[in-house]
Protein backbone atom coordinates (compact mmCIF):
# COMPACT_ATOMS: atom_id res chain seq x y z
CA UNK A 1 0.00 0.00 0.00
CA UNK A 2 1.34 3.41 -0.78
CA UNK A 3 1.49 6.05 2.00
CA UNK A 4 -0.59 8.90 1.81
CA UNK A 5 1.44 12.34 0.87
CA UNK A 6 1.44 14.46 3.76
CA UNK A 7 -1.78 16.10 5.25
CA UNK A 8 -3.80 14.05 3.31
CA UNK A 9 -5.97 11.77 5.68
CA UNK A 10 -6.53 7.87 4.49
CA UNK A 11 -10.08 8.14 4.63
CA UNK A 12 -13.00 9.20 2.05
CA UNK A 13 -15.63 11.49 4.52
CA UNK A 14 -13.14 14.37 5.63
CA UNK A 15 -10.15 14.84 2.84
CA UNK A 16 -9.28 17.36 1.13
CA UNK A 17 -8.15 15.98 -2.33
CA UNK A 18 -6.01 17.89 -4.63
CA UNK A 19 -8.01 17.04 -7.67
CA UNK A 20 -10.72 14.15 -8.00
CA UNK A 21 -10.75 11.84 -11.24
CA UNK A 22 -13.50 9.68 -12.27
CA UNK A 23 -12.23 7.26 -14.87
CA UNK A 24 -14.74 5.34 -16.69
CA UNK A 25 -13.78 2.07 -18.27
CA UNK A 26 -10.74 1.94 -15.84
CA UNK A 27 -10.79 -1.79 -15.94
CA UNK A 28 -10.20 -2.05 -19.41
CA UNK A 29 -6.98 -1.92 -21.61
CA UNK A 30 -5.63 1.66 -21.43
CA UNK A 31 -7.85 3.21 -18.55
CA UNK A 32 -5.96 0.67 -16.55
CA UNK A 33 -2.48 2.10 -17.45
CA UNK A 34 -3.79 5.69 -17.18
CA UNK A 35 -5.74 4.75 -13.52
CA UNK A 36 -2.12 2.90 -12.30
CA UNK A 37 -0.11 6.29 -13.64
CA UNK A 38 -2.45 8.47 -11.65
CA UNK A 39 -2.73 6.73 -8.59
CA UNK A 40 1.41 6.07 -8.12
CA UNK A 41 2.20 9.66 -9.05
CA UNK A 42 -0.18 11.98 -7.51
CA UNK A 43 -1.40 10.63 -4.29
CA UNK A 44 -3.08 13.47 -3.49
CA UNK A 45 -5.14 13.09 -6.24
CA UNK A 46 -7.96 10.61 -5.74
CA UNK A 47 -8.99 8.32 -8.90
CA UNK A 48 -12.14 6.49 -9.11
CA UNK A 49 -12.68 4.12 -11.71
CA UNK A 50 -16.03 3.59 -12.82
CA UNK A 51 -16.50 0.55 -14.50
CA UNK A 52 -19.39 -1.75 -15.68
CA UNK A 53 -16.95 -5.11 -15.80
CA UNK A 54 -17.69 -5.78 -19.43
CA UNK A 55 -16.43 -8.88 -20.92
CA UNK A 56 -12.66 -7.06 -22.20
CA UNK A 57 -11.94 -5.71 -18.50
CA UNK A 58 -10.49 -7.42 -15.31
CA UNK A 59 -10.08 -5.64 -11.81
CA UNK A 60 -7.16 -8.01 -11.85
CA UNK A 61 -5.37 -5.50 -13.98
CA UNK A 62 -5.66 -3.13 -10.93
CA UNK A 63 -4.33 -5.20 -8.45
CA UNK A 64 -1.07 -3.27 -7.76
CA UNK A 65 -3.15 -0.48 -6.80
CA UNK A 66 -6.23 -1.69 -5.24
CA UNK A 67 -5.02 -0.99 -1.41
CA UNK A 68 -3.83 2.61 -2.46
CA UNK A 69 -5.53 5.00 -0.46
CA UNK A 70 -6.27 7.29 -3.31
CA UNK A 71 -8.03 4.35 -5.43
CA UNK A 72 -11.48 3.59 -5.56
CA UNK A 73 -13.62 1.28 -7.86
CA UNK A 74 -16.82 1.79 -8.51
CA UNK A 75 -19.06 -1.35 -10.33
CA UNK A 76 -21.31 1.07 -12.48
CA UNK A 77 -22.62 1.35 -16.05
CA UNK A 78 -21.87 4.84 -17.72
CA UNK A 79 -26.11 4.50 -18.69
CA UNK A 80 -26.63 4.52 -14.70
CA UNK A 81 -27.33 8.30 -14.92
CA UNK A 82 -28.67 8.08 -11.07
CA UNK A 83 -25.46 6.38 -10.04
CA UNK A 84 -23.02 8.34 -11.91
CA UNK A 85 -24.44 11.44 -10.43
CA UNK A 86 -24.29 9.84 -7.56
CA UNK A 87 -20.71 9.38 -7.66
CA UNK A 88 -20.11 13.20 -9.20
CA UNK A 89 -21.63 14.76 -5.82
CA UNK A 90 -20.94 12.29 -3.26
CA UNK A 91 -17.01 12.28 -4.31
CA UNK A 92 -16.85 15.97 -5.32
CA UNK A 93 -15.56 14.64 -9.09
CA UNK A 94 -14.08 17.86 -10.88
CA UNK A 95 -12.23 15.54 -13.72
CA UNK A 96 -13.68 13.29 -15.70
CA UNK A 97 -11.55 11.13 -18.27
CA UNK A 98 -13.86 9.35 -20.55
CA UNK A 99 -12.49 5.87 -21.79
CA UNK A 100 -15.76 3.38 -20.97
CA UNK A 101 -16.77 1.98 -24.67
CA UNK A 102 -17.22 -0.97 -26.38
CA UNK A 103 -14.11 -0.76 -28.87
CA UNK A 104 -13.71 -4.32 -31.29
CA UNK A 105 -14.29 -3.33 -34.38
CA UNK A 106 -14.54 -7.17 -35.59
CA UNK A 107 -17.63 -7.10 -32.92
CA UNK A 108 -19.16 -3.66 -34.20
CA UNK A 109 -19.84 -5.78 -37.36
CA UNK A 110 -22.00 -8.29 -35.75
CA UNK A 111 -24.02 -6.30 -32.54
CA UNK A 112 -23.32 -2.93 -33.58
CA UNK A 113 -26.32 -1.23 -31.69
CA UNK A 114 -24.63 -2.24 -28.85
CA UNK A 115 -21.67 0.16 -29.93
CA UNK A 116 -24.59 2.59 -30.86
CA UNK A 117 -26.00 2.18 -26.59
CA UNK A 118 -22.77 2.19 -25.06
CA UNK A 119 -20.46 5.04 -27.30
CA UNK A 120 -23.18 7.26 -28.26
CA UNK A 121 -25.82 6.98 -25.71
CA UNK A 122 -23.58 6.25 -23.04
CA UNK A 123 -21.44 9.65 -23.85
CA UNK A 124 -24.64 11.56 -23.96
CA UNK A 125 -25.57 10.20 -20.92
CA UNK A 126 -22.12 11.00 -18.95
CA UNK A 127 -22.32 14.57 -20.49
CA UNK A 128 -25.77 15.03 -19.02
CA UNK A 129 -24.15 14.04 -15.79
CA UNK A 130 -21.07 16.41 -16.23
CA UNK A 131 -23.73 19.54 -17.08
CA UNK A 132 -25.65 18.85 -14.29
CA UNK A 133 -22.58 18.98 -12.03
CA UNK A 134 -20.86 22.06 -14.45
CA UNK A 135 -20.20 23.32 -11.41
CA UNK A 136 -18.19 21.12 -10.17
CA UNK A 137 -16.74 19.73 -13.47
CA UNK A 138 -13.52 21.55 -14.53
CA UNK A 139 -12.18 19.11 -17.31
CA UNK A 140 -14.13 16.38 -18.94
CA UNK A 141 -11.53 14.46 -21.34
CA UNK A 142 -13.03 12.32 -23.91
CA UNK A 143 -11.33 9.56 -25.60
CA UNK A 144 -11.59 9.06 -28.92
CA UNK A 145 -9.97 7.22 -32.00
CA UNK A 146 -7.76 7.78 -34.65
CA UNK A 147 -10.66 5.66 -36.88
CA UNK A 148 -12.61 8.45 -36.69
CA UNK A 149 -10.84 10.08 -40.02
CA UNK A 150 -10.95 6.76 -41.64
CA UNK A 151 -8.55 6.19 -43.71
CA UNK A 152 -7.00 9.15 -44.95
CA UNK A 153 -7.48 8.70 -48.80
CA UNK A 154 -5.64 11.33 -49.21
CA UNK A 155 -2.38 10.19 -48.40
CA UNK A 156 -1.66 12.87 -45.54
CA UNK A 157 -1.73 12.38 -42.12
CA UNK A 158 -4.65 13.41 -40.43
CA UNK A 159 -4.44 16.61 -38.14
CA UNK A 160 -7.17 17.58 -35.64
CA UNK A 161 -9.01 19.62 -38.70
CA UNK A 162 -9.36 17.03 -40.91
CA UNK A 163 -12.98 16.04 -41.27
CA UNK A 164 -14.35 13.43 -39.60
CA UNK A 165 -15.07 10.34 -42.43
CA UNK A 166 -15.47 6.73 -40.22
CA UNK A 167 -16.11 3.85 -42.23
CA UNK A 168 -17.29 1.19 -39.63
CA UNK A 169 -19.51 0.68 -36.64
CA UNK A 170 -17.30 0.90 -34.39
CA UNK A 171 -15.49 4.05 -35.71
CA UNK A 172 -18.76 6.02 -36.22
CA UNK A 173 -19.99 5.45 -33.09
CA UNK A 174 -16.66 6.97 -31.82
CA UNK A 175 -17.39 9.93 -34.59
CA UNK A 176 -20.99 10.03 -33.00
CA UNK A 177 -19.91 10.64 -29.47
CA UNK A 178 -17.81 12.81 -30.55
CA UNK A 179 -20.61 15.38 -32.34
CA UNK A 180 -22.44 15.12 -28.97
CA UNK A 181 -19.19 16.58 -26.79
CA UNK A 182 -18.44 19.10 -28.99
CA UNK A 183 -22.22 20.05 -29.10
CA UNK A 184 -22.14 20.15 -25.43
CA UNK A 185 -19.08 21.85 -25.45
CA UNK A 186 -20.90 24.83 -27.48
CA UNK A 187 -24.27 24.57 -26.16
CA UNK A 188 -23.46 24.54 -22.52
CA UNK A 189 -19.67 25.75 -22.62
CA UNK A 190 -18.60 21.81 -20.83
CA UNK A 191 -14.57 21.99 -20.58
CA UNK A 192 -14.25 18.79 -23.17
CA UNK A 193 -10.92 18.08 -24.22
CA UNK A 194 -10.63 15.35 -27.13
CA UNK A 195 -7.86 12.96 -27.59
CA UNK A 196 -7.50 10.60 -31.05
CA UNK A 197 -4.98 7.60 -30.85
CA UNK A 198 -3.63 5.52 -32.43
CA UNK A 199 -3.56 1.26 -31.75
CA UNK A 200 -2.13 0.78 -28.34
CA UNK A 201 -0.90 -2.99 -27.58
CA UNK A 202 0.80 -3.69 -24.38
CA UNK A 203 -0.04 -5.82 -21.32
CA UNK A 204 -3.80 -5.56 -19.86
CA UNK A 205 -5.17 -5.98 -23.48
CA UNK A 206 -8.06 -8.54 -24.32
CA UNK A 207 -6.94 -11.11 -26.48
CA UNK A 208 -9.50 -9.92 -29.19
CA UNK A 209 -7.19 -7.60 -30.31
CA UNK A 210 -4.47 -8.07 -32.97
CA UNK A 211 -1.43 -8.53 -30.81
CA UNK A 212 -2.64 -10.81 -27.71
CA UNK A 213 -4.34 -12.73 -30.18
CA UNK A 214 -1.31 -13.51 -32.38
CA UNK A 215 0.62 -13.92 -28.60
CA UNK A 216 -2.49 -16.14 -27.83
CA UNK A 217 -2.34 -17.99 -30.85
CA UNK A 218 1.30 -18.61 -31.22
CA UNK A 219 1.34 -19.99 -27.15
CA UNK A 220 -1.05 -22.60 -28.83
CA UNK A 221 1.13 -23.54 -31.67
CA UNK A 222 -2.17 -22.20 -33.82
CA UNK A 223 -1.55 -20.37 -37.44
CA UNK A 224 -1.98 -16.64 -37.23
CA UNK A 225 -4.96 -15.39 -38.92
CA UNK A 226 -4.84 -12.35 -40.96
CA UNK A 227 -7.39 -10.42 -42.63
CA UNK A 228 -7.38 -10.20 -46.24
CA UNK A 229 -3.61 -9.69 -47.55
CA UNK A 230 -2.07 -8.70 -44.21
CA UNK A 231 -0.99 -5.30 -46.03
CA UNK A 232 -3.03 -3.08 -43.99
CA UNK A 233 -0.85 -0.96 -41.52
CA UNK A 234 -1.98 0.16 -38.25
CA UNK A 235 0.39 2.85 -36.10
CA UNK A 236 1.63 0.67 -32.51
CA UNK A 237 2.07 2.89 -29.74
CA UNK A 238 3.03 1.15 -26.18
CA UNK A 239 0.07 1.62 -23.69
CA UNK A 240 2.51 2.93 -21.17
CA UNK A 241 3.39 6.18 -23.33
CA UNK A 242 -0.18 6.65 -23.89
CA UNK A 243 -0.42 6.31 -20.20
CA UNK A 244 1.75 9.18 -20.34
CA UNK A 245 0.44 11.30 -23.35
CA UNK A 246 -3.04 11.01 -21.07
CA UNK A 247 -0.88 12.40 -17.83
CA UNK A 248 0.24 15.44 -20.42
CA UNK A 249 -3.08 16.10 -21.53
CA UNK A 250 -4.97 16.08 -18.12
CA UNK A 251 -2.49 18.50 -17.09
CA UNK A 252 -1.27 20.96 -20.33
CA UNK A 253 -4.36 20.15 -22.28
CA UNK A 254 -6.54 23.38 -23.46
CA UNK A 255 -9.84 23.41 -23.27
CA UNK A 256 -11.78 23.10 -26.30
CA UNK A 257 -8.63 21.67 -27.67
CA UNK A 258 -8.59 18.38 -29.58
CA UNK A 259 -4.74 15.73 -29.65
CA UNK A 260 -4.26 13.47 -32.00
CA UNK A 261 -1.87 10.65 -30.10
CA UNK A 262 0.75 8.87 -32.48
CA UNK A 263 4.13 7.61 -32.92
CA UNK A 264 6.82 6.30 -35.62
CA UNK A 265 5.56 2.56 -36.02
CA UNK A 266 3.62 2.23 -38.71
CA UNK A 267 3.19 -2.01 -39.25
CA UNK A 268 1.78 -4.22 -41.56
CA UNK A 269 -0.91 -7.05 -39.65
CA UNK A 270 1.78 -9.11 -41.63
CA UNK A 271 4.72 -7.51 -40.61
CA UNK A 272 3.44 -7.43 -36.82
CA UNK A 273 3.13 -11.49 -37.38
CA UNK A 274 6.39 -11.67 -38.15
CA UNK A 275 8.01 -9.65 -35.41
CA UNK A 276 5.64 -11.90 -32.73
CA UNK A 277 6.77 -14.95 -34.94
CA UNK A 278 10.56 -13.87 -34.13
CA UNK A 279 10.48 -12.32 -30.92
CA UNK A 280 8.56 -15.66 -29.70
CA UNK A 281 11.46 -17.97 -31.24
CA UNK A 282 9.17 -19.51 -33.53
CA UNK A 283 11.32 -18.64 -36.82
CA UNK A 284 15.07 -17.21 -36.11
CA UNK A 285 14.11 -14.78 -39.39
CA UNK A 286 10.65 -15.00 -41.16
CA UNK A 287 11.86 -12.38 -43.55
CA UNK A 288 14.53 -14.75 -44.88
CA UNK A 289 12.74 -17.79 -44.32
CA UNK A 290 9.29 -17.61 -46.22
CA UNK A 291 8.11 -21.04 -46.33
CA UNK A 292 8.38 -21.64 -42.75
CA UNK A 293 6.68 -18.81 -41.80
CA UNK A 294 3.72 -19.28 -44.31
CA UNK A 295 3.29 -22.61 -42.78
CA UNK A 296 2.67 -20.62 -39.54
CA UNK A 297 -0.15 -18.15 -41.03
CA UNK A 298 -3.19 -18.06 -42.82
CA UNK A 299 -5.35 -15.81 -44.72
CA UNK A 300 -8.78 -15.21 -43.38
CA UNK A 301 -11.73 -13.55 -45.22
CA UNK A 302 -11.04 -9.68 -44.58
CA UNK A 303 -13.46 -7.41 -42.05
CA UNK A 304 -16.54 -6.04 -44.20
CA UNK A 305 -14.24 -2.62 -45.09
CA UNK A 306 -10.56 -2.23 -43.21
CA UNK A 307 -9.10 1.12 -43.63
CA UNK A 308 -5.91 0.83 -45.16
CA UNK A 309 -4.33 2.74 -42.57
CA UNK A 310 -4.69 6.20 -40.22
CA UNK A 311 -1.34 8.22 -40.76
CA UNK A 312 -2.05 11.19 -37.90
CA UNK A 313 -0.20 14.31 -37.49
CA UNK A 314 0.79 14.74 -33.63
CA UNK A 315 2.72 17.81 -33.59
CA UNK A 316 -0.34 19.65 -31.56
CA UNK A 317 0.71 17.03 -28.88
CA UNK A 318 4.19 17.22 -29.45
CA UNK A 319 3.71 20.71 -28.68
CA UNK A 320 2.79 19.99 -25.09
CA UNK A 321 6.48 18.12 -24.38
CA UNK A 322 5.10 14.36 -25.19
CA UNK A 323 7.28 11.77 -27.31
CA UNK A 324 6.63 8.00 -27.01
CA UNK A 325 9.46 6.67 -25.70
CA UNK A 326 9.18 2.77 -25.92
CA UNK A 327 10.76 1.02 -28.77
CA UNK A 328 8.54 -1.24 -31.12
CA UNK A 329 11.11 -4.37 -30.02
CA UNK A 330 10.92 -3.20 -26.47
CA UNK A 331 7.18 -2.90 -26.24
CA UNK A 332 6.73 -6.90 -27.96
CA UNK A 333 9.50 -8.17 -25.86
CA UNK A 334 7.47 -6.60 -22.91
CA UNK A 335 3.96 -7.32 -24.01
CA UNK A 336 5.20 -11.20 -24.60
CA UNK A 337 6.39 -11.35 -21.14
CA UNK A 338 3.23 -10.32 -19.53
CA UNK A 339 1.13 -12.79 -21.32
CA UNK A 340 3.45 -15.63 -20.24
CA UNK A 341 1.96 -15.66 -16.74
CA UNK A 342 -1.58 -12.88 -17.28
CA UNK A 343 -3.17 -14.67 -20.02
CA UNK A 344 -5.49 -16.34 -17.48
CA UNK A 345 -6.80 -13.02 -16.60
CA UNK A 346 -9.93 -12.98 -18.38
CA UNK A 347 -10.45 -16.76 -18.33
CA UNK A 348 -11.73 -18.70 -21.24
CA UNK A 349 -10.26 -16.81 -24.32
CA UNK A 350 -11.34 -19.50 -26.67
CA UNK A 351 -14.11 -17.75 -28.56
CA UNK A 352 -11.68 -14.21 -28.39
CA UNK A 353 -9.25 -15.51 -30.95
CA UNK A 354 -10.37 -16.84 -33.45
CA UNK A 355 -10.56 -14.78 -37.01
CA UNK A 356 -13.80 -12.55 -36.62
CA UNK A 357 -14.90 -13.56 -32.93
CA UNK A 358 -17.98 -12.73 -31.70
CA UNK A 359 -19.01 -11.75 -35.88
CA UNK A 360 -22.72 -11.52 -36.96
CA UNK A 361 -24.86 -12.93 -33.62
CA UNK A 362 -26.95 -9.69 -32.93
CA UNK A 363 -29.72 -11.63 -33.81
CA UNK A 364 -29.36 -14.74 -32.31
CA UNK A 365 -28.52 -13.13 -28.50
CA UNK A 366 -27.33 -10.55 -26.49
CA UNK A 367 -23.45 -10.36 -26.50
CA UNK A 368 -22.54 -7.78 -24.11
CA UNK A 369 -21.19 -9.21 -20.60
CA UNK A 370 -20.68 -12.63 -21.64
CA UNK A 371 -19.18 -14.90 -23.93
CA UNK A 372 -21.22 -15.98 -27.43
CA UNK A 373 -22.25 -19.43 -27.90
CA UNK A 374 -21.04 -19.58 -31.20
CA UNK A 375 -18.07 -17.73 -33.00
CA UNK A 376 -16.70 -17.68 -36.69
CA UNK A 377 -14.12 -20.07 -36.74
CA UNK A 378 -10.74 -19.85 -38.64
CA UNK A 379 -12.28 -22.83 -40.78
CA UNK A 380 -15.42 -20.43 -41.91
CA UNK A 381 -13.17 -17.74 -42.76
CA UNK A 382 -9.97 -19.06 -43.93
CA UNK A 383 -9.85 -17.86 -47.92
CA UNK A 384 -8.53 -20.24 -50.62
CA UNK A 385 -5.76 -20.29 -52.26
CA UNK A 386 -4.34 -17.62 -50.29
CA UNK A 387 -4.24 -19.70 -47.24
CA UNK A 388 -2.39 -22.39 -49.19
CA UNK A 389 1.63 -22.98 -48.03
CA UNK A 390 2.24 -21.79 -52.03
CA UNK A 391 0.37 -18.77 -51.98
CA UNK A 392 0.63 -17.61 -47.98
CA UNK A 393 4.35 -18.37 -48.80
CA UNK A 394 4.17 -15.32 -51.55
CA UNK A 395 2.04 -12.88 -49.58
CA UNK A 396 4.88 -13.29 -46.42
CA UNK A 397 7.56 -12.28 -48.75
CA UNK A 398 5.69 -9.20 -49.39
CA UNK A 399 5.93 -7.07 -46.39
N1 LIG B 1 -7.22 0.11 -27.91
C1 LIG B 1 -6.83 0.98 -28.82
O1 LIG B 1 -5.94 0.70 -29.63
C2 LIG B 1 -7.47 2.35 -28.89
C3 LIG B 1 -6.95 3.30 -29.78
C4 LIG B 1 -7.52 4.58 -29.82
C5 LIG B 1 -8.59 4.89 -28.97
N2 LIG B 1 -9.09 3.95 -28.14
C6 LIG B 1 -10.20 4.34 -27.25
O2 LIG B 1 -9.71 4.24 -25.92
C7 LIG B 1 -10.75 3.83 -25.04
C8 LIG B 1 -10.32 2.61 -24.28
O3 LIG B 1 -10.03 1.56 -25.22
P1 LIG B 1 -9.51 0.14 -24.72
O4 LIG B 1 -9.04 -0.61 -25.90
O5 LIG B 1 -8.62 0.32 -23.57
O6 LIG B 1 -10.89 -0.49 -24.21
P2 LIG B 1 -11.25 -1.89 -23.60
O7 LIG B 1 -12.20 -2.53 -24.54
O8 LIG B 1 -10.04 -2.66 -23.18
O9 LIG B 1 -12.00 -1.46 -22.26
C9 LIG B 1 -13.20 -0.76 -22.27
C10 LIG B 1 -13.66 -0.68 -20.82
O10 LIG B 1 -14.87 0.08 -20.78
C11 LIG B 1 -15.79 -0.59 -19.93
N3 LIG B 1 -17.13 -0.23 -20.41
C12 LIG B 1 -17.65 -0.44 -21.65
N4 LIG B 1 -18.89 0.06 -21.70
C13 LIG B 1 -19.16 0.58 -20.47
C14 LIG B 1 -20.30 1.23 -19.91
N5 LIG B 1 -21.42 1.38 -20.62
N6 LIG B 1 -20.21 1.67 -18.64
C15 LIG B 1 -19.10 1.48 -17.89
N7 LIG B 1 -17.99 0.85 -18.38
C16 LIG B 1 -18.03 0.41 -19.66
C17 LIG B 1 -15.49 -2.07 -20.11
O11 LIG B 1 -15.95 -2.83 -19.02
C18 LIG B 1 -13.97 -2.05 -20.20
O12 LIG B 1 -13.37 -2.14 -18.94
C19 LIG B 1 -11.98 3.61 -25.92
O13 LIG B 1 -12.81 4.75 -25.85
C20 LIG B 1 -11.42 3.44 -27.31
O14 LIG B 1 -12.34 3.85 -28.30
C21 LIG B 1 -8.56 2.69 -28.07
Amino acid sequence: MAAAAAGVSATTGDKKWERVIMVTGGAGFIASHVVILLVKKYPTYKIINYDKLDYCSSLKNLECVEDYPNYEFVHGDILAADLVNFVIRKENVDTIMHFAAQTHVDNSFGNSLTFTRNNVLGTHSLLEAAKANRARVSRFIHVSTDEVYGEGSSGEPSHEGTEMDPTNPYSASKAGAEHLVTAYRRSFDLPIIITRGNNVYGPHQFPEKIVPKFIAQISRGRKLTLHGTGTNTRNYLFVEDVARAFDVILHKGEIGGVYNIGGDNERSNLEVAKTLLAAMGVIPDPDVDADATAKHITFVSDRPFNDLRYPLDCKRLAALGWTEEVSFTDGIARTIEWYKTNSGNWGDIESAIVAHPRRGNLTTEVTEGKAPSKAITDDETAVEPASTPTAAAAAAKTT
